[in-house]
């Protein structure tokens, strides 16, 4: 069974939200402030670059910024940062992801504070292309900022065994030069980061529960990845920085803070994930953080004893679609879902012991695997503060906003 938490916090979270009618999100800003520091003091003094994904709320991300050790929005669309920089969110934005948005490239190169706030994400000559021809379609347009994406994948037996997303094919020294040379050739772009993120390390938990060989293979896997990395990454850096100046080599997730700051060649880390603390960050040896985020689901049956209904709650996280994607019960303590009907579309069963001891009307706390996914299906979010709800803010799609 997956963590439970306290009857005291049940009783605390009850007592706060009696007066919303479920389903609905929360935050616990004690559990979120508390899980800040965590990520600032794991970041050993390198800043974190906040990955706007993973908290999905504007009001958040900019209480975030406004806290020491986070400096900066690492944002996945470039629309998405187009709207945080016309907001004043922050005037310094990198877009993790590329893009192939021909009407949004050309809002960022024909708008100046959107060109100086923002740099987008290329790995290839193709994304260069765009943004070129973005250019060429407004009047006076910007020098667009851009970053080079690096691939940060552990690769052994020749290639044959591979761990990390599949990302960008610059991967040597050599790749990043011949990308930033490309880039340095064209007067209209300027070449201002590097990013190399290592989702094998940052973002896959060395302590699954339950499975001890696969938590020695990920470890294993892990420490040869780190120190390949190192290697390669500085290497990169030293290469690049030989043709032009970076204002940033980012790298790392909430996985692989203390690691990744540790790497003399990395000046920032972009992370959020840790913030809200959803359910995949429970699996990792070297931190622990605090559930923020839940969702609270209204018990509207009760099929029999030892099993209650509640109303929603398939609220699945991207991924491979394994069960480690599916949310979990949290309190009261005691509850597991359906191995047949798991969170269903309308109807999630929850079934142990505390089933017999919620009424109709009763609410069951739930987490998401992931962070900011759960965002997409609330409009807003009710910020507890003790026993409380001190503000309630919209998320992205509550200001109509659904960017992925
Ligand atoms: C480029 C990049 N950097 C960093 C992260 C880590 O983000 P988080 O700490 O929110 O999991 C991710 C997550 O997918 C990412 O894609």
């Amino acid at each position: 069974m997956s963590r439970s938490g306290s009857s005291h916090d049940l009783r605390r979270l009850d007592l706060a939200t009696a007066h919303l009618d479920a389903p609905f999100a929360i935050v616990d800003m004690t559990a979120f402030r508390a899980n800040a520091a965590t990520m600032t003091r794991r970041a050993g003094g390198k800043p974190i670059r906040l990955a706007s994904k993973s908290v999905r709320c504007r009001y958040l991300i900019e209480q975030v910024l406004a806290m020491d050790g986070f400096r900066g929005i690492l944002a996945y669309t470039l629309p998405e940062a187009l709207w945080l920089a016309a907001r004043d969110t922050s005037d310094d934005i990198v877009v993790a992801y590329p893009t192939t948005d021909r009407a949004a490239l050309a809002r960022l190169a024909g708008d100046a504070t959107a060109a100086t706030s923002i740099a987008v994400m290329v790995d290839c000559a193709e994304h260069l292309e765009l943004i070129e021809k973005a250019r060429a379609s407004v009047s006076d347009p910007h020098q667009v900022r851009v970053a080079i994406d690096i691939d940060a994948g552990y690769e052994a037996l020749g290639g044959r065994f591979r761990a990390g997303a599949r990302r960008s094919p610059v991967r040597s020294p050599a790749d990043a030069v011949a990308l930033a040379n490309a880039i340095l050739s064209r007067p209209g772009l300027r070449l201002v980061g590097l990013m190399a993120y290592e989702s094998q390390i940052a973002g896959v938990g060395d302590d699954p529960p339950g499975r001890p060989l696969y938590a020695r293979a990920v470890r294993t896997m892990q420490r040869r990845s780190a120190a390949e990395l190192a290697r390669r990454r500085s290497a990169i850096v030293e290469a690049v920085r030989k043709l032009t100046s970076l204002e940033f080599v980012n790298g790392g997730g909430t996985g692989s803070l203390e690691g990744t700051s540790a790497e003399p060649a990395v000046t920032e880390i972009g992370a959020g994930s840790g913030l809200y603390h959803p359910t995949l960050f429970d699996a990792y040896r070297g931190f622990t953080g605090q559930p923020a985020a839940m969702f609270a689901l209204p018990v509207v049956r009760r099929p029999g004893p030892g099993v209650v209904t509640a109303l929603g709650g398939g609220y699945l996280a991207s991924g491979p679609g394994s069960p480690s994607r599916v949310p979990a019960p949290y309190l009261p303590a005691g509850l597991r879902l359906d191995k047949e009907e798991g969170a269903g579309e309308v109807q999630t069963p929850l079934i142990g012991p505390a089933a017999d001891t919620l009424r109709i009307g009763d609410r069951v706390w739930m987490r998401h695997a992931k962070a900011g996914e759960l965002c997409e299906r609330f409009s807003d979010l009710h910020l507890v503060e003790g026993e409380a709800v001190a503000a309630t803010v919209p998320t992205y799609r509550g200001e109509g906003q659904t960017f992925l």
